[in-house]
């Protein structure tokens, strides 16, 4: 283990494992690793490709060694990432955690507080609920107090990340009506969002010149995650309807959120709120009033561009991220840097 304090760099790099390093999120996971300056990759795992290495897969992509899970020596690093499918990963999470390292975990396994609301939205018994407790959920802008201090780290989904940061500041300031409907988050997302394995509704022909919304309203395995976080904020927060959409690009989300204000909420005001929460924000921008955000101003980088516009008592807010960057690997990056006292930006800017 490296020795560090908070605002130091390590004084040896860190060294990391990434397991599923040939799904999209492990891939580009692997490409910010590979550039970072205070990390050394120790593993890559795949059980499909075990043997070769990542770039037979991505020849943009780092040469890294691909071995299975098996053989990864989780003994021998400081970090492991888990960009793997969720009940896969809690065993996985185990195995590091006992192996003395501290994991950040990309898929849903962690989020969840209660594992009977994961039994309801995923299907099965939670495979390690004795760690949902202790496992910090890394919205990185709202977790960094307890961060330093944690071993596992669950890193939010890519959907939720664009709302919850669309949201915060309206909620944890009581900005929101009460008894006036739900909050309304209408959200699309490139095609990389469902991972590499092929399906039969995210292939070529079935995306390409199409638009289609999924499982709207209150039926995506995110929603209990997003209104997990809203109660976290406010308590007398209101139901969230969720509509995601498919959209025919390789990547990115833009969530228009739809906000019922509460009285006495300015147009100014509220985006005196939204400019102070994220004023210091190295990867969170408020734009300037006229503007929408859009996936341009995001993909390929780990920022979030949040734009504002108060219609009467409803306040829209459009928010963009790449779902594979900010939503993912991105984020996951940050809240590494932010455990181990690095400079939050490093190996993101
Ligand atoms: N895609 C996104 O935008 C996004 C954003 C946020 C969070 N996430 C979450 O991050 C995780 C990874 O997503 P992804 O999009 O990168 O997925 P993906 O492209 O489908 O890749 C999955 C990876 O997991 C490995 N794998 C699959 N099943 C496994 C099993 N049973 N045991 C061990 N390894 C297994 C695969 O390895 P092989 O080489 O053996 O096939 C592959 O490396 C998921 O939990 C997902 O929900 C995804």
């Amino acid at each position: 283990m490296n020795q560090t304090t908070s605002n130091q760099q390590p004084v040896t790099a860190l060294k990391a494992g990434i397991m599923g390093a040939t799904g999209y999120t492990g891939y580009e996971l692997a490409r910010i690793l590979e550039r970072h300056p205070a990390v050394e990759i120790a593993f890559a795992t795949s059980e499909q490709y075990a043997g070769q290495t990542l770039d037979l897969l991505y020849p943009a992509g780092p040469a890294l060694s691909l071995v299975c899970a098996e053989e990864a020596p989780l003994d021998g690093v400081d970090v492991v990432f888990l960009c793997l499918p969720h009940a896969a990963s809690a065993p996985a999470a185990v195995a590091a955690l006992e192996a003395g390292a501290r994991v950040i975990d990309l898929s849903a396994d962690f989020r969840l507080r209660d594992p009977a609301v994961y039994a309801e939205w995923y299907g099965l018994e939670h495979p390690a609920p004795a760690l949902l407790e202790e496992a910090v959920y890394g919205l990185t802008e709202f977790a960094r107090d307890r961060l330093p201090e944690a071993r596992l780290v669950a890193n939010p989904g890519c959907y939720p990340t664009s709302i919850l940061l669309a949201l915060q500041p309206v909620l944890a300031a009581g900005a929101v009506a009460g008894g006036r409907g739900p909050l309304v988050a209408d959200s699309k997302s490139g095609v990389s969002g469902a991972g590499r394995a092929p399906k039969a509704h995210t292939h070529f022909v079935e995306v390409a010149g199409n638009f289609s919304p999924y499982k709207i309203g209150r039926a995506h395995r995110h929603l209990p995650e997003m209104e997990q976080a809203l109660h976290d904020w406010s308590p007398a927060a209101p139901a969230l309807l969720f509509s995601p959409h498919l959209l025919p690009v390789p990547r990115g989300i833009l969530s228009t959120v739809y906000v019922p204000l509460a009285a006495g909420w300015s147009e100014g005001a509220v985006r005196e709120l939204y400019e102070q929460t994220y004023c210091d924000e190295p990867f969170v921008s408020v734009l300037p009033a006229g503007q929408v955000a859009t996936l341009a101003h995001v993909t390929h980088s780990n920022r979030c561009a949040i734009g504002l516009a108060p219609v009467g008592d409803t306040l829209i807010v459009t928010a963009a991220i790449d779902n594979l960057i900010k939503g993912a690997s991105g984020q996951a990056v940050q809240n590494m840097n932010v455990m181990w006292g690095i400079e939050e930006t490093a190996g993101l800017a």
